[in-house]
């Protein structure tokens, strides 16, 4: 299996900065909402994992990719257990084990049903009023915003021709905002950063719908 990620691994917490604010959002979040045990699926390089686990979350870093593991457990608090390699559309996990669950920048790579399918395993292993957490690219109403998110598209464009054509397809849709509105998820929050071009949101699965 290729590593999309191996080249792109070393270089990846270069955009840390420019997605700390959004980061910590996401953790003050997590506390908020009183989550225990959370899964970061697709957690990269771990930041958003580690900075969970220096606030005392119990936090599993979940991701496909070797290379963005390898970084991962370089950081404090990220090794052994706290780290899987795993499918995000297979999760290796039972039911109803995680009373948190973060994606970030990682729906907006995907095909549309391998994004429904990451949705769905999410539902699975959260707890029935676990907390599903967002991070992901949102289509700006402004001139700035506009002018921020073809910026990004370039950088999503050296990510590959699939990567790229997923990320098209995902904003043409209408972003972040249109997926989850689409999916059974009752938004309790919602904050965007970047000049409008990233969205958090906060989650919890709709009572009617058991998977
Ligand atoms: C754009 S990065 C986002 C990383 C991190 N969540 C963040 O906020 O910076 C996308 C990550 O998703 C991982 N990934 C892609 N497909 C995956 C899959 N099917 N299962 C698990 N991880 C996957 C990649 O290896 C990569 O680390």
């Amino acid at each position: 299996m290729t590593d999309d990620y191996a080249l792109f691994a070393r270089y990846y917490d270069f955009m840390e900065p420019w997605i700390a604010p959004a980061r910590s959002a996401v953790t003050r979040a997590v506390r908020a909402a009183g989550c225990r045990r959370v899964l970061d699926v697709c957690c990269g390089t771990g930041t958003q994992a580690a900075d969970l686990r220096r606030q005392g979350v119990r936090a599993v870093g979940l991701d496909l990719s070797k290379a963005m593991l390898a970084q991962a457990g370089r950081k404090a608090g990220l090794c052994g257990a706290a780290l899987v390699r795993g499918d995000a559309a297979r999760l290796p996990f039972p039911d109803a084990v995680f009373d948190g669950l973060i994606l970030s920048f990682a729906l907006h790579e995907k095909p549309a049903p391998v994004r429904r399918a990451m949705l769905a395993e999410a539902r699975r292993v959260l707890t029935p009023t676990g907390r599903l957490f967002v991070l992901d690219y949102a289509c700006p109403g402004s001139l700035a915003g506009r002018m921020v998110l073809a910026a990004l598209s370039l950088v999503e464009r050296k990510a590959g021709s699939e990567h790229h054509r997923a990320f098209r397809d995902y904003m043409n849709a209408g972003g972040t905002d249109a997926f989850l509105a689409s999916e059974n998820w009752i938004a309790l929050r919602r904050r965007s950063f970047g000049k409008g071009t990233v969205v958090f949101y906060e989650t919890v699965r709709h009572k009617n719908v058991s998977t």
